[in-house]
């Protein structure tokens, strides 16, 4: 087993990607990239999609400079044709009627499928199922997307630090850092396959709660947390407001792109607002101005890398989840075979 985990590592090709909001996938053929391998994308009449590696069979040439025509790609270099299971159609230099050589045939991914406004991929057969997000699929949530966000960085970095419960007073004290306590209680991190969860209560300030100022409720509340991860960069918090009301839940989807570049999906998921679309463009302007806050470390690395080795970074006690997280990844790129 290789002792790093990196954007490229083979073992993140038996894994589910996220690689495009579907709201992006058009008839309009969109090239994306996932851990160097250029696909293309798009959707035909009916909505339907079709994934393929961004490479013609005929030249090399790519695929996403071409167009649409009734559902079908057309190859803008020579003009051959592919449908949707990625069979060529028409080879217009032939001519009508020509037999079509079998090996015209796109290279596509394993498998692709949508999931709570997400085009996935995964390259070969995954080793996990397809991430899910309850509150996606739950009618009293509104959703608001971040805009995507292509940065500097390893993916398996960003989710880690998604986990990471001590830096809050640190690197946010520009945000919500500054009212958090450094100390971390103690917490456990419960273990499903690929997955983990933490749950934890605490108090807090709740300076937006109007029913505060109103003499309703103290200003001091309870808050339960709770983090899940599905590998490999798949995360949620969920923040449930046990006194005033109301979840906030945020998801945090990663694309290791390239060898050092990262696409950040995130999306936010809140069942207090009242279909509220003010109060929700504030809701997602604090949080970029959050991540914005942790690109400034995660853009930093020298290494855009993950230890796979356990004893080549020192843990404490509130690092249980981010540890756990990497037994995750040791034992996802173990069951791959690496
Ligand atoms: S390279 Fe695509 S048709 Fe020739
Ligand atoms: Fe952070």
């Amino acid at each position: 087993m290789s002792d790093v985990l990196t954007n490229l590592h083979p073992a993140l090709r038996q894994c589910w990607h996220p690689i495009a909001r579907s709201a992006d996938v058009t008839k309009q053929p969109l090239r994306l990239m996932l851990m160097g391998v250029p696909y293309v994308a798009w959707r035909d009449e009916e909505g339907h999609i079709a994934v393929f590696e961004d490479r013609c069979p005929h030249r090399l040439a790519p695929l996403s400079l071409g167009s649409c025509e009734g559902g079908e790609l057309r190859c803008a270099y020579h003009g051959w044709k592919f449908d949707q299971s990625g069979r060529c159609t028409e080879i217009p230099s032939l001519g009508d009627g020509a037999a079509l050589p079998p090996k015209a045939q796109l290279a596509r991914p394993h498998s692709v499928a949508e999931s709570h406004g997400m085009v996935f991929i995964a390259p070969e057969a995954p080793l996990h199922a397809l991430p899910t997000m309850v509150e996606a699929n739950d009618a009293n949530f509104m959703v608001g997307d971040l805009p995507e966000l292509r940065v500097r960085g390893c993916a398996a970095l960003y989710a880690d630090n998604f986990l990471d419960m001590a830096h809050f007073p640190f690197v946010h004290r520009g945000t919500f850092g500054a009212q958090e306590a450094a100390e971390v209680s103690p917490y456990e991190v419960e273990r499903d396959g690929f997955s983990t969860e933490v749950t934890f209560e605490h108090e807090f300030a709740n300076r937006e709660d109007p029913g505060v100022e109103a003499g309703l409720r103290p200003l001091i509340q309870r808050r339960r947390l709770t983090y899940r991860f599905d590998a490999p960069f798949h995360l949620a918090l969920r923040i449930d407001f046990l006194d005033a009301g109301g979840t906030n839940t945020i998801g945090f989807y990663l694309c290791p792109e390239d060898e050092e570049t990262v696409r950040i999906y995130s999306s936010l998921y809140r069942n207090d607002l009242d279909g509220d679309e003010a109060r929700m463009k504030e809701a997602i302007d604090f949080e970029i101005a959050v991540i914005e806050e942790d690109l400034r470390v995660q853009t930093a690395y020298d290494r855009l890398e993950i230890p796979l080795d356990v004893t080549t970074e020192v843990h404490v006690r509130p690092d249980r989840t981010t540890l756990e997280f990497r037994r995750v990844l040791i034992d996802l790129v173990r069951a791959a075979g690496y």
